[in-house]
């Protein structure tokens, strides 16, 4: 069988949450779950974050997966509901809602009593700079004070368009305006923080964070790799060696023949490509890593196999060659290939087979 597979790493993912928990101790932790958890899988890590106060998705049809597989905290949908009819479903399966424009404050207020007498809050998005979702300063003061006064428990919500970045003006902006707001809107529930946000900003943890990436090991940072934010990385994604090859000086290798050999040697085919999910662009060297011990990819990287540099290393056919995991972190791979961790992490696709690690 071909061998391409992904391995999730339960235990990697409760320290990774034990983590937020010691970065937020006071907050409650909604768990980004979204993306088939970061393309994780959203069955295998529920398991493990079952001790998240709460979740966040991205739409309906995650949400009732989750609800599915029997958890039973709040859910909240970050983008809110796309359209009427979904108002109804939110209300029976108790997922909580955004809203960040005028038609879904309407369909919310047409199932008033409904969403109420379920105990959902409602998480009202502040539009402070991103410019994505929200409502603006003032108009968002007005909104919330409103649903207040007409019964709904509200949640202060937004989200940091440069957490990662060390002093980007638009950060002192969107704080502001969000402790501004909060201020108006008092007595009211916040939250702001995604993974960088936590490591950077505890003050601003207030009764919600948001985790996602750091949950699953990968850094939100350019430059703090998860060594310095002690994170585990989860998802070990590894292949096999299929076939060996020697090649001479001036012989290439791969579609393209981009490669060309400056002197004899030995290659190793790997049955891994982009037909999985792994990154074909990589504009710089990119690495992997067998047995801890890294190694070049070498040419093009196919639909369903790569080659790489195995001079002077030991890797018979049957060797497992890491893509990224532990020893080769997907932040790295990420980097080779002028990217983020989320990327490639999200975009795994289907073909890898999915194993407890
Ligand atoms: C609204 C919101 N909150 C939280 C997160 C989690 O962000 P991160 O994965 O950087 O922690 C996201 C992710 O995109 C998001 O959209």
């Amino acid at each position: 069988m071909r061998q391409a597979t992904v391995y999730i790493d339960q235990q990697a993912l409760q320290y990774n949450l034990n983590r937020v928990k010691q970065l937020a101790p006071t907050a409650k932790i909604v768990s980004m779950v979204k993306a088939n958890a970061y393309g994780h899988g959203v069955k295998d890590c529920l398991a493990a974050l079952k001790d998240s106060d709460a979740f966040g998705v991205a739409c309906l049809e995650e949400a009732l997966e989750i609800r599915e597989l029997g958890y039973e905290q709040p859910i909240t949908l970050i983008e809110g509901i796309f359209s009427d009819d979904e108002m109804q479903i939110i209300i029976d399966k108790k997922i909580e809602c955004v809203v960040h424009h005028q038609q879904q404050l309407d369909w919310l207020r047409a199932h008033k009593d409904a969403y109420i007498a379920q105990g959902l809050k409602v998480w009202v998005k502040l539009n402070s700079g991103m410019n994505r979702l929200g409502f603006k300063v003032p108009e968002i003061i007005d909104v919330i004070n409103a649903l207040k006064a007409e019964g709904f428990t509200c949640v202060l919500a937004m989200h940091f368009a440069n957490a990662d970045a060390e002093n980007h003006p638009l950060n002192d902006q969107q704080r502001e305006q969000f402790l501004h707001v909060k201020e108006a809107c008092a007595p009211i529930m916040g939250s702001c923080c995604n993974s960088a946000a936590i490591f950077k900003w505890p003050e601003l943890n207030f009764d919600f964070v948001r985790p996602g990436i750091m949950l699953y090991g990968a850094t939100p940072f350019a430059d703090r790799s998860v060594e310095a934010l002690d994170l585990k990385p989860v998802m070990t994604f590894t292949a096999e060696v299929i076939a060996l090859n020697t090649i001479q000086a001036g012989e290439s290798v791969g579609y393209g023949s981009t490669f060309v050999a400056e002197q004899e040697m030995n290659l190793a085919i790997v049955s891994i490509g982009y037909g999985d999910g792994y990154p074909r662009a990589f504009p710089k060297q990119n690495y992997v890593s067998i047995h801890g011990q890294k190694t070049r990819v070498i040419g093009r990287v196919a639909m369903d196999m790569i080659a790489i540099d195995i001079t002077g290393i030991h890797a018979p056919i049957g060797t497992e060659v890491e893509l990224w995991g532990k020893d080769r972190l997907v932040d790295d791979v990420a980097e080779a290939n002028g990217t983020i961790g989320y990327e490639l992490l999200c975009r795994m696709s289907a073909r890898p087979v999915r194993k407890l690690a």
